[in-house]
């Protein structure tokens, strides 16, 4: 049989830069630098909470948390990228059978969450510890996470629990009560910027510095939207060689991309990446919303 290897199209740019250490982790330094410490003094909590806006980095950090967890060079604040875990659990790799990821939007009912309660219980096959990454949190049902109630309030010395959410409220208060709370922040327009730069020069493809505030204001403080944005401009108009630019009257992007946000709001976000985007992208005599869950930055300037 033929090999269609060959002509397969590359992974979305998102998914082939997506961060393995925290220090790859962009503009959550808040999050990112406790977790740090935690993990170096050996004082990683048995449950996490991380909350925030979309493609800023939960997922992203709940792997890479649950990377150095079970590095064979643990307790260490950063996985060592070496040992068969780190291997195992790389961008790319075949995963570990003890780190399970758990997508709650399809699998969040109550008969799920028993069925976790009893594997829970099994110690990890080759790791330190069993760990289980419940992303789209605020999707498991109230009877979901009240079969999950004790597990995560007094779980075996071997589990870790990490809920991820854009929406924290949603998670009932009796579980939120037992994890650490993390909420990640929309990312600011300068560090997306040198971002986009840094990666565009190691895709080698020259990019015209005015193109890049607007891949920017596109992305608004989303990494996964900006770096699509990104991949739009790149697979599309430039020949190659030539510098990527705005395709004139492109209005794909940015409108689509609002469209299908999530009407809800962000949760609440901190003092720096918020006023960077409020005074960024405010203009005098304008006054644009700060939230780019509701308007997004794009289109309010297309
Ligand atoms: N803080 C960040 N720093 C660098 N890249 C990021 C960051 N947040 C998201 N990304 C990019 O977006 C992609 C999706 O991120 P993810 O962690 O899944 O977002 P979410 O917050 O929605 O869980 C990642 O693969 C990565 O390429
Ligand atoms: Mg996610
Ligand atoms: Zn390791």
């Amino acid at each position: 049989m033929a090999s269609v290897v060959g002509v397969e199209s590359p992974l979305a740019l998102y998914r082939r830069y997506r961060p393995e250490t925290f220090a790859e982790v962009i503009g959550q330094d808040h999050v990112t630098e406790p977790l740090r410490a935690a993990l170096a003094s050996n004082r990683v909590n048995h449950a996490y909470l991380f909350s925030g806006p979309r493609g800023c980095g939960k997922t992203t950090s709940a792997r890479i948390l649950a990377r150095a967890l079970n590095c064979e060079l643990a307790p260490v604040a950063d996985p060592c990228g070496q040992c068969q875990s780190c291997r195992d659990l790389a961008r790319g790799g075949p995963g570990s059978i003890d780190v399970i990821e758990i997508d709650a939007a399809s699998h969040g009912g109550v008969d799920d969450a028993r069925d976790l309660r009893e594997k829970a219980f099994f110690a990890p096959v080759r790791s330190r510890y069993k760990v289980y990454v419940i992303d789209e949190a605020h999707m498991v049902t109230t009877q979901g996470f009240n079969a999950l109630l004790k597990l995560v309030e007094e779980p075996p010395p071997h589990l870790r629990f990490i809920f991820a959410t854009t929406e924290p409220d949603k998670v009932i208060p009796t579980i939120r009560s037992r994890t650490h709370h993390y909420p990640f922040r929309l990312i600011p327009p300068r560090l997306l910027s040198s971002y986009l730069g840094e990666l565009c020069a190691r895709e080698g493809v020259p990019i015209e510095p005015a193109a890049v505030p607007m891949v920017v204001r596109a992305g608004a403080g989303s990494a996964r939207d900006t770096l699509s944005v990104l991949d739009q401009l790149l697979g599309g108009p430039a020949r190659p060689g030539s510098p990527t630019s705005w395709p004139p009257g492109c209005s794909a992007t940015p409108r689509t991309r609002c469209s299908t946000r999530s009407s809800t709001p962000s949760p609440p976000v901190t003092a720096g990446p918020s006023s960077a985007w409020s005074t960024r992208s405010s203009r005098p005599g304008r006054t644009r919303a700060a939230s780019p869950r509701t308007s997004c930055a794009g289109c309010a300037t297309w």
